[in-house]
């Protein structure tokens, strides 16, 4: 039998994945459930004239009295639907500047997040869930957490509502309570505190909009890719926001927003590293708090013994992912050859983050100095689960989080944030600390700091380098690709990533 393919590849990262129009279909058939009116162009009612006068306008009639869609009606503000009406943001695409009113349609035709659910079908999903045992994977918590809006509601939300994938209101927040207000007058004299306490989420700044994507991309208390998903199939998570917005397709007009600043990519990068720091250390907290119970009550229901895999590097154990997967057997043997050290994603993050953000930032150094504290913990002795150990852990953790919140907020009130993209910065970084920069998890980190340091300059809407360096940028990406067929960096060579990194102009 031949083992499932796992797609550890750069592509997964690097590239736009093609997203067919398979989710429109579905989403249409949703819609006519839902909202029998949608497909009929309702002028938007006039807003009554002084806030609050008035009965609110309903856009999307729901049936009330005894009848199964009354459950919808609970579930609207976590709906696609509530927002998709011709009238409101689900209009034809145009021309002009008002995306705001074919915001939905742009999610539904081309956004990854619109098929979230539908993947949860797939026979991969399928083979996932049987091999953890869970049920059926549309089904389960445990995958619905980051492949619907359910997180968002306590309340279980019906079949669909879940179907919508990652729909607004993953992102926007519960629009229970504004749904109904958000497009009036009113709405624009509250304060972001007001609209928060209706549960609205801003997402204008790179911090916001990080926040957001750290909790399915990193993984939260609540929701996790851990070994055992990875295991049974399912891609190994990374995240880093500059690249992830320009793969995205955006919904909004980029004028008047972060998007307009002429340092929003190296701003995004940094601040996006340092709120992804904030996220895994947060994630190996909530691991390690889970290791603890596991030695204190192995059968409480949050117990999870330590070592959990997915802390630490995948190559160390594994030479090859895929077809030919060649897992040492860790069970055999305590301390695998080249024992594993902790995620190299993330620490590349942080070593890059403290090369490019600069050390005269006290908040730079002192998520340094944590981040240093925890992963000398954890590349030593890395499978030690006594109690002890496992607070300290918790301990170094929750101190990390805290450095990462406070570099991201002191990057984020600086008038302009600029990379130190230069070759030199980049060997000085190598020079010092040469064994860091074996690894292929790094050189693909470091070629996204050098993507985004490039990017400055006059406002680009697409992020993106001028054409030259682009090109270059494009063959060192080249560099990092897997050969055919096989699911691991296998032949990397760091010294040839190095020389040709120096090179870009
Ligand atoms: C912590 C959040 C999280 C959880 C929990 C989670 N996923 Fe995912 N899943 C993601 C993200 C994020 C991606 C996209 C990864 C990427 O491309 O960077 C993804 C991708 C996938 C893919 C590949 C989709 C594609 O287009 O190729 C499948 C299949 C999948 N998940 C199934 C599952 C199943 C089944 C479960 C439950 C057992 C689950 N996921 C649980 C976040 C999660
Ligand atoms: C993965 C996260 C995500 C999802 C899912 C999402 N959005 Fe957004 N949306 C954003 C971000 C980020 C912005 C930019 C906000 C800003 O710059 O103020 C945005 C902006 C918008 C805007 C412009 C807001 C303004 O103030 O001008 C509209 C309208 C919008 N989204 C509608 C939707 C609708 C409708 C859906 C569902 C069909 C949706 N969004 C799904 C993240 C998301
Ligand atoms: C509620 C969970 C959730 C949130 C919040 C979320 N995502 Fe995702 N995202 C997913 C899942 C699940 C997938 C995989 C969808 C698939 O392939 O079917 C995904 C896929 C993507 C992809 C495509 C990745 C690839 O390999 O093609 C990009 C880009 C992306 N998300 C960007 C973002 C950004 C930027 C944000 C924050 C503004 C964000 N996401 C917030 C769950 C989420
Ligand atoms: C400490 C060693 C260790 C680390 C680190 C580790 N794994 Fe594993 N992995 C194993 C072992 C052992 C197995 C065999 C299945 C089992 O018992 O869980 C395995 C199984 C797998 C499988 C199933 C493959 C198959 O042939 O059945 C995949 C895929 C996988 N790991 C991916 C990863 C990824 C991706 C990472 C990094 C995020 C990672 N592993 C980190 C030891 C490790």
């Amino acid at each position: 039998m031949t083992k499932p393919k796992v797609p550890l590849q750069v592509e997964t990262i690097m590239q736009q994945s093609a997203h067919p129009g398979r989710s429109g279909a579905l989403l249409i058939a949703v819609l006519i459930v839902l909202c029998p009116t949608a497909a009929a162009v309702e002028p938007l009612p006039e807003p009554p004239s002084a806030p609050g006068a008035g009965p609110l306008p309903e856009i999307c009639p729901v049936p009330t009295g005894a009848n199964p869609l009354r459950a919808m009606e609970t579930a609207r503000g976590f709906s696609v639907s509530s927002c998709s009406s011709t009238a409101c943001h689900g209009g034809p695409k145009a021309g002009n500047h008002d995306v705001q009113s074919f915001a939905a349609t742009l999610w539904v035709d081309g956004d990854p997040h619109a098929r979230a659910y539908e993947v949860l079908h797939d026979p991969r999903s399928q083979r996932m869930a049987r091999l953890l045992g869970i049920g059926p994977a549309h089904q389960a918590r445990q995958c619905l957490a980051c492949h619907s809006v359910q997180a968002e509601s306590r309340a279980p939300l019906p079949k669909g509502v879940l179907a919508d994938g990652v729909g607004c209101a993953a992102c926007h927040g519960d629009a229970t309570q504004w749904e109904s207000r958000h497009f009036l007058p009113e709405w624009k004299m509250l304060s972001p505190a007001e609209r928060a306490s209706l549960g609205y989420r801003e997402l204008g700044s790179p911090r916001e909009r990080a926040d957001t994507c750290v909790r399915c991309h990193v993984g939260a208390s609540d929701r996790e890719v851990d070994h055992d998903l990875i295991a049974a199939g399912h891609p190994r998570l990374f995240f880093e926001l500059a690249t992830f917005q320009r793969l995205w397709p955006r919904h909004w007009s980029p004028r008047d927003r972060a998007e307009a600043a002429a340092d929003f990519t190296e701003r995004s990068w940094a601040v996006g590293q340092a709120a992804a720091l904030q996220a895994v250390a947060e994630l190996l907290d909530t691991r390690a708090q889970r290791a603890v119970r596991a030695v204190e009550k192995p059968m409480a229901a949050a117990a999870k013994p330590w070592p959990e895999f997915a802390e630490f590097d995948c190559y160390s154990c594994h030479r090859s992912l895929g077809p030919n997967a060649d897992v040492q057997d860790h069970r055999a043997r305590p301390r695998p050859p080249g024992a594993p050290t902790w995620q190299p994603w993330y620490v590349a993050a942080a070593l890059l983050l403290e090369n490019q953000v600069g050390t005269e930032s006290s908040a730079a150094r002192e998520l340094a100095a944590e981040f240093a504290e925890v992963r000398r913990l954890l590349d030593a002795g890395w499978a030690d689960a006594d109690e002890e150990r496992l607070r300290r852990i918790r301990f170094e953790a929750r101190g990390m989080a805290a450095a990462a919140d406070r570099l991201a907020t002191e990057l984020s009130a600086r008038p302009v944030v600029v990379l130190d993209g230069t070759p030199a910065s980049f060997d000085r970084m190598v020079a010092a600390r040469p064994d860091e920069w074996h690894r292929w998890d790094g050189a693909v980190q470091a070629l996204l700091a050098l993507e985004a340091s490039r990017a400055g300059g006059p406002a680009r809407h697409d992020g993106r380098p001028p054409p030259r360096v682009r090109s270059a940028l494009e063959a060192l990406r080249d560099s990092l690709r897997f050969p055919p067929g096989v699911d691991a960096p296998l032949g990397f060579d760091a010294e040839r990533f190095q020389r040709a990194r120096a090179d870009i102009p």
